[in-house]
């Protein structure tokens, strides 16, 4: 029987193949009725169904759905788990809502706080970002909908966003911005991929072929199609030779025109539309296999909500006033806690189907007979109030706690543009600063997407809980843990630093004419303050519970191992508290020595695990090839290299609880890269390469004892700097100073060696 998809395209007219990839309208493709292909609609994600109420229409409403929280809080559950659940409610909603495609997740890279998308992105740390968004899209996909993993790829700041040109090195591109993108992609297999607006050193994420095919497509094995972000495509065929399948949002006639112009001019081979249609029908044949319609439960939905907001937020200090006790009067001061501050503006802003209000869920929670006060605190026009200064201090002042809930304004974090700065309002800085001053009991509730500096009146306060963007039941998650009936868990997924001249990308961000480089390379987030050995407010990994856990009996499986068969590290975690809790224990890999510059240490595995009091478990994290490997330039390949590495086993990524060495035997055949530029230290770090050169080098050697030898200090003192230098010279250069003495010319001297160690390592 002939392929179902094959038969098709064979029916299809050029016309119908150019048309199918194009959109229909802003949110469906392209119906082939006579052929029985029928359209699909697609919508925002990631953090709840944003179905338009009207596909025709690009800015209309959408229909109502449940927000959840948004990455940066999902990250903070470090909970696969909890991912997969949400994204299988969230295929629920879009079933319901007749979507076979949720655009979403986002898994770039927090290059740096200031990025106005942080909010929708999960991680600092491509191993996290890549664990959370491949669980995410395995929930979605096991109910029958498509996800869209996006943006694919660099897509990292919002000023100049739709053209921006990233310049990176290969191998910050491969160890940094890629591998999030690859995990998700091996372990998901999302059914679409979104190419990113922005230039990846000078070539458009949409016309990208190295990205889209030599990476995506080829090495990564990725069987869906790539969709492009809205409006992402500049030149439709340049595109579909690069290997961006289906343009959104549609229609296009003109792009469509484009296509089969050039089909018939010669300029496109039909067989690169066909393989781009092969792809979408794919899709398309399965995602109608889904049925479509009825209803989704709104309340458990909406407990889930809940619940992942609450294993989110992460308790960021405590000097024991939390969980909150039985107390008389609690002064609430802050717009937040009347009018939540859930989810961040742009194409992901979702249509809630209810929202909790903080301070309503707060009285649902205190126990009985808790009187409650409260007042603004700070204006919806971000301006300076010195009244409502004034109301809350008297309000603080005349109780025993006081809550302050603070929401970062819109115009500070959005999609569309980056953020200012890393502050909270003038106002909302004096108002801590003020109540603080009166109450010792002030405890500050925050709602940000990113990170905030603190460092101007955290030992003013006496806890602080990071609530995020915290989804339509985030106001019952905070008063859930206010009040102790949830343990906080939450750790840190990006670092908060000090301030914002601390930051990796400071002073290359966001770049400007068009460009934007990344200087700081491969060290962002903690890989760059744990190089610099800079302090930080608050570490990747970090986050406090109302109990304590002991970390002890660390042992791995093989001290000794190959790189191919990894190593499992193990330790077991106690409860040492009196109330349940859930700790997250981190494994971090250190290299002790590597030929090129490495990170101190990198995330490679994780596990969270829930204990009782006086419970003890154990916890098993399994380390791969990858986990060891980095990504080496000159053999354009991720490489292993024998030695030591230390395995960190902490509690975060600044509190390293024990530490297991294991020596690693690499099981590569490097191929030689030697050439005719290579240095001196080059050649002797190559094994073939230094014997090779050995018996040509005896006698330069000796002749350099000869000079330099012999007792006297300053002539050794000579002998060693020469000998400094001469290691960072091409071979070449060094030959030059003994030309006379060579059996043929320098030049000709390097190819005959270098054609000897090829011979050598078997590449002759
Ligand atoms: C955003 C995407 C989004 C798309 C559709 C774009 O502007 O970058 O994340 O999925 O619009 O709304």
């Amino acid at each position: 029987m002939s392929d179902p998809i094959e038969s098709i395209i064979a029916k299809m007219t050029l016309e119908e193949k150019a048309a199918l990839c194009t959109g229909a309208s802003p949110w469906t493709t392209t119906p082939i009725e006579h052929l029985g292909v029928p359209e699909i609609t697609v919508s925002d994600g990631p953090h709840g169904v944003r179905r338009v109420a009207d596909v025709k229409d690009f800015v209309a409403g959408s229909l109502p759905a449940t927000c959840f929280p948004t990455a940066s809080c999902v990250a903070a559950t470090w909970d696969v788990d909890l991912a997969y659940s949400m994204g299988e409610a969230l295929a629920e909603e879009c079933k319901a809502l007749n979507v076979s495609i949720v655009l979403g997740p986002g898994t770039n890279m927090k290059r740096t706080p200031l990025g106005g998308r942080n909010f929708e992105y999960y991680s600092e740390d491509p191993f996290l970002a890549g664990e959370m968004a491949a669980s995410f899209i395995n929930g979605i996909q096991s109910k029958g909908v498509g996800a869209s993993l996006k943006h694919y790829a660099t897509n990292n700041q919002e000023t100049q966003r739709m053209n921006i040109n990233a310049v990176m090195d290969e191998r910050t591109l491969r160890e940094i911005y890629l591998p999030a993108f690859e995990v998700a992609v091996k372990k998901a297999k999302p059914w679409t991929v979104m190419c990113a607006y922005n230039k990846l050193n000078g070539i458009y994420g949409s016309e990208n072929h190295k990205l889209l095919v030599d990476i995506l497509k080829n090495e990564w094995g990725f069987e869906g199609f790539v969709v492009s972000d809205w409006g992402a495509v500049h030149d439709r065929v340049k595109a579909l030779k690069a290997g961006l399948d289906l343009e959104m949002p549609g229609p296009r006639e003109r792009r469509v025109k484009a296509v089969i112009e050039a089909v018939r001019a010669g300029d496109l081979d039909e067989s690169i539309l066909n393989e781009s249609v092969r792809r979408i029908l794919q899709i398309i044949l399965k995602a109608v296999k889904t049925e479509k319609g009825g209803s989704f439960n709104k309340e458990e939905h909406h407990a889930l909500a809940r619940e992942i907001a609450a294993e989110g937020m992460v308790l960021l200090k405590n000097n024991g006033i939390l969980p909150l006790k039985e107390l008389e009067r609690v002064a609430v001061i802050g717009r937040a806690a009347k009018e939540a501050y859930f989810q961040g503006g742009g194409s992901s802003h979702i249509n809630p189907i209810k929202v909790d209000e903080p301070f309503l869920e707060l009285q649902k929670v205190a126990p009985r007979g808790t009187r409650f006060s409260y007042c603004e605190g700070y204006a919806v026009d971000d301006g300076f109030h010195q009244d409502l200064l004034d109301e809350a201090v008297q309000e603080a002042s005349d109780a025993d706690v006081a809550l302050l809930y603070l929401a970062l304004p819109a115009s500070k974090e959005s999609e569309g543009y980056d953020r200012p700065d890393l502050d909270l309002t003038r106002q909302q800085v004096a108002l801590i600063k003020a109540v603080s001053a009166v109450q010792a009991n002030t405890i500050v509730v925050l709602n940000n997407g990113t990170p905030i500096v603190v460092g101007e009146w955290l030992d003013n306060v006496a806890a602080v809980l990071e609530a995020w963007m915290m989804g339509q039941a985030g106001g019952g998650a905070i008063a859930d843990i206010l009040y102790g009936k949830v343990n906080p868990c939450g750790k840190l997924a990006e670092t908060f630093p000090l301030r914002l001249q601390d930051t990796p990308a400071y002073i290359n961000f966001p770049g400007g004419a068009g460009e934007v480089c990344y200087g700081e390379g491969i060290f962002i987030g903690y890989r760059y303050y744990d190089a610099k050995e800079a302090p930080v407010q608050f570490p990747f990994g970090f986050g406090l519970s109302y109990t304590t856990f002991q970390y002890s009996s660390p042992r791995v499986s093989s001290s000794q191992f190959k790189d191919v068969d990894g190593v499992t590290v193990s330790v077991d975690v106690t409860n040492t508290g009196k109330m349940a809790g859930k700790e997250i224990v981190q494994v971090y890999v250190h290299d002790r020595k590597a030929k090129l510059v490495r990170p101190p240490k990198e995330l490679k595995g994780f596990a969270k695990v829930a204990l009782n009091p006086g419970e003890t478990k154990t916890v098993s994290i399994a380390l791969d090839f990858r986990s060891f490997a980095y990504f080496h330039p000159g053999y354009n390949q991720w490489i292993t290299e024998d030695g030591e590495f230390d395995l960190f086993i902490g509690a975060t990524s600044a509190d390293i609880r024990c530490v297991e060495t294991v020596t690693l035997q690499s099981t590569l055949q490097l191929p030689c890269i030697l050439n005719k530029e290579s240095t001196l230290h080059e050649w002797m770090e190559d094994p073939v390469g230094k014997k090779v050169l050995e018996p040509l080098f005896a006698p330069m050697v000796e002749q350099m004892q000869m000079t330099f030898g012999g007792g006297d200090e300053d002539k050794q003192k000579n002998g060693m700097e020469t000998m400094n230098f001469m290691m960072e010279l091409p071979l070449c250069d060094i030959f030059y100073f003994q030309e006379t003495a060579l059996p043929m010319p320098p030049e000709d001297l390097v190819e005959n060696l270098l054609a000897q160690v090829w011979q050598q390592h078997g590449k002759g």
